[in-house]
């Protein structure tokens, strides 16, 4: 993960977008805020098959969340909750994520994790714009990618973030064709005027699902 350690830290009452907070990481983030701080987190999540409200058993009911079921494809959708909300910052954990299903059945991985990632920036460049200087200032999206973009290690060796890419199914493809959006220095291609007036990080988590499962 990329850091500016020219930013103030966020305050600890601040609102958080959390977009697949039904998931299986994005669920125990929005724990670890709830606990961590005394700010508000709102939920987006369409509730596919790998989201589930159970996932959020004993903090859905808490004051300080307000939960979405939205797709963040959906434009309208996302620009509501933006503007209604008006987060701080922006954490992007919604996914299609199974790579046997993208390779069964590749569209909704475009549909979710390319089309939805951008519908976000877009909806986060409309909330920078209406920000006051020092809410700008403050923003931050983070976009979370994963480390199959750059394709298969052999048995031994380790990525790099300038590990060239080479995905190597649809799921990964579409994961690193977000990344582009963001591009690799943080600087977002696809928004490049809330890279100039907000902070975007891309950070790819890199670890065996069967050994959290
Ligand atoms: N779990 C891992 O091992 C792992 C490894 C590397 C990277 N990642 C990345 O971390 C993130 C979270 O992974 P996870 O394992 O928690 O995924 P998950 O499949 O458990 O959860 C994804 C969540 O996103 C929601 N979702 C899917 N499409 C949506 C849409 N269009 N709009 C709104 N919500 C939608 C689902 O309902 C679900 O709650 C993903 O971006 C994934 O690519 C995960």
């Amino acid at each position: 993960m990329r850091c500016n350690t020219r930013r103030a830290p966020l305050a600890s009452t601040d609102t958080i977008l959390v977009t697949g907070g039904a998931g299986f990481i994005g669920s125990n983030f929005v724990r670890h805020v709830l606990a961590r701080t005394s700010g508000k987190v709102v939920v987006v999540d369409k509730l596919t098959y790998a989201g589930s409200l159970l996932n959020l058993a004993g903090v859905i009911d808490d004051p300080r969340v307000t939960f979405i079921k939205a797709d963040i494809a959906d434009r309208i959708a996302m620009g509501a909750a933006f503007t209604d909300h008006r987060p701080a910052a922006v954490v992007n954990f919604a996914a299609e994520t199974h790579v046997d299903r993208s390779i069964d059945g590749p569209m909704p991985f475009i549909d979710t994790n390319i089309v939805g990632t951008f519908v976000l920036l877009e909806a986060a460049l409309a909330l920078t714009r209406a920000q006051s200087p020092d809410e700008r200032k403050a923003f931050r999206f983070l976009h979370v990618s994963t480390d199959e973009v750059y394709g298969s290690l052999g048995p031994e060796g380790l990525f790099r973030e300038d590990t060239p890419y080479a995905p190597n199914s649809p799921y990964a493809a579409s994961k690193a064709s977000a990344d582009h959006l963001f591009g690799r220095t943080s600087t977002p291609t696809a928004c490049r005027p809330l890279s100039r007036t907000a902070r975007t990080t891309t950070v790819r988590i890199s670890f065996p699902r069967s050994s959290f499962r």
